[in-house]
């Protein structure tokens, strides 16, 4: 018989939750990183960090939050910039639908909410971009609701304290309910993750762990097997002849991706994915349509490579130095200043790309 004082424990979860609690706080008290989305209250700070910080690790992610919040301070100023100039902020952190999702929810939130961010994980989930973790994240951190946020981490972790088989992220979801405490959710919810990334790494430190005891998987013997691991997926690889065309003043010509899909609202150089073996015929062909006569001849310069989570994309760039980059006829691309380049948003690895090709960094 429960007589309602603590949880009914079913076979996978006989972990005394209030010691277990009480342990991940104080060990996340005394040892916590200093952040500085730790040291604010506001709810759009705490946004802003949570959706970097879900696919990009705290030190490449710092810098990046530090300059965002001094460029758009408000969720009113992030409402009120231009697309680009919002992609250029994000430039180099990736994943660049965040970046989107950021700005579109942050008009959302102005037009629908009067500017305040919804204070409940059902509400904040109802935003462009903001899934399951990031509204437990920031329903708990921000407004104390006792709401599980489960990212990589978290999951490994609690796959392990609770030797839980079924290891998906909703199933984990799912259990963690029953651990997370109504005082203090956030602050737990941190504990969590931050044990996940310091102590209980894939290949796990256990003797420094502060609920070393309390854990069935380390108990039990499990812990190679928690979480199970995927097997990482095949990705394609692609070829992408890529033309740099260059006058005396280091103007070039770029083109803007469309509206949806892979970097999306991107600039780039011109470029066409090909076969290998076709690229310096592919980039020649681009060439030409752009200058609207035969380009002199190229210097190719070495392959750049940039993996995305799900394809792999090799540019083959040819740099051709001509008179002026007037673009030809109805050609959709600009002819740009070293300036105007530095202030688009470029994807990294055309960055990469100018900068080997010597166009100027202004
Ligand atoms: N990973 C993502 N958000 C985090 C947070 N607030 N603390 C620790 N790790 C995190």
């Amino acid at each position: 018989m429960n007589h309602g004082h603590g949880t009914s424990q079913s076979k996978e979860m006989d972990v005394p939750p209030d010691s277990l609690v009480r342990r991940l706080l104080a060990h996340y008290e005394a040892t916590r990183r200093a952040m500085p989305w730790r040291e604010t209250r506001d709810p759009y700070a705490i946004w802003v960090s949570e959706t970097m910080l879900q696919q990009t690790r705290v030190d490449a992610a710092l810098p990046y939050y530090m300059r965002w919040i001094e460029q758009f301070p408000t969720i009113d100023a992030l409402a009120d910039a231009d697309e680009a100039v919002v992609l250029r902020a994000w430039e180099g952190l990736g994943y660049y639908s965040r970046a989107r999702n950021l700005h579109t929810a942050a008009r959302v939130v102005r037009e629908r909410y009067g500017g305040a961010l919804p204070d409940t994980a059902a509400g904040l989930r109802a935003l462009p971009g903001i899934g399951a973790y990031t509204a437990g994240a920031v329903s708990s951190i921000a407004f104390g609701r006792a709401e599980p946020a489960i990212d990589g981490n978290a999951r490994r972790v609690y796959a392990r304290i609770l030797d839980l088989e079924d290891d998906a992220i909703p199933a984990i979801h799912r259990a963690a309910v029953a651990i997370v405490p109504a005082d203090r959710p956030g602050d737990f919810n941190q504990a969590i993750m931050e044990l996940g990334a310091t102590i209980c790494t894939p290949r796990p430190h256990c003797q420094r762990c502060p609920v070393e005891d309390l854990c069935l998987a380390r108990v039990r013997g499990t812990i190679p097997i928690r979480p199970s691991v995927a097997p990482s997926k095949a990705v394609p690889t692609f070829h992408v002849a890529t033309a740099v065309i260059i006058d005396d003043d280091g103007s070039t010509i770029v083109t803007q991706r469309p509206s949806a899909g892979l970097l999306a609202g991107f600039w780039e150089f011109p470029s066409r994915i090909c076969g290998r073996s076709a690229v310096a015929r592919n980039a020649r062909e681009l060439a030409t349509a752009l200058i609207g006569a035969k380009p002199p001849r190229a210097r190719r310069i070495d392959p750049i490579q940039h993996a995305f989570s799900h394809r792999i994309e090799i540019y083959h760039p040819f740099v051709y130095r001509v008179r002026t980059t007037d673009v030809a006829g109805d050609v959709a691309a600009a002819a740009v200043s070293p300036s105007m380049l530095s202030a688009l948003p470029l994807p990294v690895a055309q960055r990469r790309i100018a900068s080997a090709a010597g166009i100027p960094r202004a």
